[in-house]
């Protein structure tokens, strides 16, 4: 046998073995349920697509931010010992850029999606849906961004336009794809 058809024998011997390798089991683990993958699968895009039913008011959420998130990022969301949550608007561009979700974040959906899956640090995924609408509601009228009387659901969040809603490119290299929720122009979906 030449070299060449022993190459492609061993070849042919190792694409032969892979079906049966794979369907070989170990007796470990079990097959994932809807109902398992349905606790997973809960990202919400730039656009609001994947939020879920539910509401919650600015009022409602002060409570909340009191109860859950106050003693981490500061009564009025200022900040200290974690990140500070409200004001900055109008810093980027100055020496000393104060970022936060209000100055920085171009989607208020991002938010509600941030809260959901990590938030509080020491409890993520505790919160309800309502309770995350509130939460949001509140951070964002902090913010200066929506109106007092704000009740925030599936409809209105992704309706809510940031102030940095602009301040992002796309990356204009021809090898990199358009970033998942791109919209027409170039604008990046984060
Ligand atoms: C035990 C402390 C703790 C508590 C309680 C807490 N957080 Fe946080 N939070 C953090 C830390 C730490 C970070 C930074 C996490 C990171 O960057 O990965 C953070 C980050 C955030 C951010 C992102 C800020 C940014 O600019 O990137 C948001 C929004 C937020 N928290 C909201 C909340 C809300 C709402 C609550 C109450 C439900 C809450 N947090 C409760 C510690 C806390």
């Amino acid at each position: 046998m030449s070299m060449r058809d022993a190459r492609l024998l061993c070849l042919a011997w190792l694409l032969a073995g892979v079906p049966a390798a794979q369907a070989q089991t170990y007796g470990l683990g079990r097959p994932a349920t809807e109902a398992a993958i349905a606790t997973w699968d809960i990202d919400v895009d730039a656009q609001g697509h994947g939020l879920p039913p539910g509401r919650g008011s600015v009022r409602q959420g002060a409570a909340l931010f009191a109860a859950r998130c106050a003693a981490c990022h500061g009564p009025q969301g200022e900040g200290k010992p974690a990140d500070r949550l409200v004001g900055g608007q109008g810093s980027l561009s100055s020496a000393t850029p104060v970022k936060t979700i209000g100055s920085f974040w171009p989607y208020a959906t991002t938010l509600f999606d941030f809260i959901r899956r990590a938030m509080p640090y020491n409890a993520p995924q505790s919160l309800q849906p309502d309770e995350v609408y509130a939460l949001s509601a509140w951070l964002l009228w902090r913010n200066g961004i929506v109106p007092e009387d704000t009740v925030l659901d599936a409809d209105s969040l992704p309706a809510v336009r940031m102030p940095n809603r602009d301040g992002f490119v796309g990356d204009p290299r021809p090898d990199v794809p358009p970033a998942r929720g791109a919209e027409k122009g170039g604008d990046v979906g984060r």
